[in-house]
């Protein structure tokens, strides 16, 4: 039967899983997931209940002429759920987010209507141009607009209370041990603390953090006892304790790196087939390290937060995880090492001299790259690059259908596998690109760039 009310009614209620394929020790491990919510995460319920809590309150008011403005500083998944349920009730939204944040949640924000102020992404809390402080002042010039504040606001707590936790007590048969959540605002853990402190008191709450986030000394110690440190995971751990964060019924915490959560994520889709966003590794990861170390069953429920759609480019990728060392591969101690695409791997990126200009240049889209290898047979023939198809297309743009073996360039610098990193230099100083051959076979190419992230994993 069809579900009657707008696409509001579908926030929340969201499956709750048990995983059968990884190992969970003795206990039973499930998964509620939120990144079934229309925007794809669990911060939609918070969408919806802060708008709501707003209206109850007086500071909006729905269907305006001229229509209320709502703003918030955000970096992420809230921002995406103030936008559904703002266009839902015909509210403005305006978002100030750091210019750090992927294209993807752009789009999709720019798509639900929202207005978004880029500032920047460099400067600490308390410079006038970081996002929260410029959303602050944003509000304050806006008249009868709403700052929505997730980082304090108590209807963020409540909306998990109200709704997350009777959820799972349901869906759990109100059989449940321990909940494995992580931290952003507080907002998650603070109201499930809440509902279980009434409901089940016995329920354990467990805090995954992400290495270097200061939320597990707080747990462990009651104090910050480093400062913290920067992790790769999006919309969990922090540098303090956000003002709605209750931390005082977590006794067990765990620390996850970047790579840790990241395997474990791919593991999830890989077994079973779910796919989660890169805090869901971390999640999980802390739930499995809970689940083996304990000597009797227990019915353990952590969250898949967000959907691993954004993440695909990243985590999910690859050549992105070799770039940031977090995935290993042979080791060769020579000029391989810097090459991301290997030819024999199926990794690189071709083009036969026969293939059009047409192609190349969307191939170079495709992949992100900006010059691709003309081959013949094994052995490399000529190099296209964006500069050569300018030149080749600028005053006659039906020669895309041109053979790329007529822009190509054949003047091509070629490098033993076994050479010294130093030979690059002076290719690179020529502004060529170094083609690496072993005993003459071609194994793939090395840019600048290439170089720059070879470097930078040596630090
Ligand atoms: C992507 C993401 N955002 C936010 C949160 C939780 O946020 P909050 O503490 O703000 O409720 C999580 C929790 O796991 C998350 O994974």
């Amino acid at each position: 039967m069809p579900r009657e009310g707008s696409v509001l009614g579908t926030i929340g209620n969201t499956p709750l899983l048990e995983l059968r394929n990884l190992d969970a020790g003795c206990c039973r491990l499930f998964v509620k997931l939120e990144n079934q919510n229309p925007t794809g995460s669990i911060k939609d319920r918070i969408g919806l209940s802060m708008i709501e809590a707003a209206e109850r309150d007086g500071h909006l008011r729905p269907g305006g002429d001229p229509p209320n403005t709502i703003i918030e500083a955000t970096a992420g998944n809230t921002g995406l759920g103030l936008a559904l349920v703002a266009s839902q009730k015909g509210y403005r939204l305006i978002l100030v987010i750091p210019d750090k944040m992927s294209q993807e949640k752009i789009l999709h924000l720019r798509a639900l209507g929202a207005q978004i102020h880029l500032t920047r992404s460099d400067v600490a809390k308390g410079h006038p141009e970081h996002y929260q402080d410029r959303a602050a002042r944003l509000a304050r010039e806006t008249p009868g607009s709403f700052y929505v504040n997730q980082f304090d606001n108590p209807a963020n707590p409540l909306a998990h209370e109200a709704t997350t936790g009777p959820e799972i007590w349901a869906q759990t048969g109100q059989m449940l041990d321990a909940v494995v959540v992580g931290v952003g605002s507080g907002g998650t853990l603070t109201g499930l603390s809440r509902y279980f402190a009434r409901v089940a008191p016995h329920v354990e709450m467990v805090l995954a953090d992400p290495k270097g986030s200061v939320l597990i000394d707080v747990v462990n110690t009651g104090k910050i006892q480093h400062a913290a440190g920067s992790w790769l995971v999006e919309g969990i751990g922090s540098g303090v304790v956000p003002s709605i964060c209750d931390l005082s019924r977590v006794r067990r915490a765990y620390e996850i790196s970047d790579a840790e959560s990241f395997y474990t994520a791919r593991s999830l889709l890989a077994r079973e087939g779910i796919l989660g966003g890169a805090s869901t590794g971390t999640l999980l990861a802390a739930a499995l390290h809970y689940c083996r170390e304990q000597t009797a069953p227990k019915r353990v429920v952590t969250l898949v937060p967000d959907s691993g759609n954004k993440y695909l480019t990243k985590m999910y990728n690859d050549f992105w995880m070799f770039d940031q060392g977090l995935l290993e591969r042979p080791r060769f101690g020579n000029l391989l090492d810097l090459i991301v695409r290997r030819y024999q791997e199926g990794g690189a990126v071709t083009l036969s001299r026969d293939d059009t200009l047409m192609q190349a240049y969307r191939r170079m889209k495709l992949f992100d790259v900006s010059q691709i290898p003309v081959m013949q047979g094994e052995q490399v023939i000529g190099i296209v690059d964006e500069s050569d198809l300018v030149m080749h297309l600028h005053t006659d743009p039906s020669r895309f259908g041109d053979p790329v073996s007529t822009a190509m360039v054949t003047d091509l610098e070629t490098i033993e596998h076994d050479a010294p990193i130093n030979d690059l230099l002076p290719i690179f100083q020529r502004d060529h690109v170094a083609i690496v051959a072993e005993q003459g076979r071609f194994v793939g190419l090395i840019t600048r760039i290439d170089l720059l992230n070879y470097l930078r994993k040596q630090l």
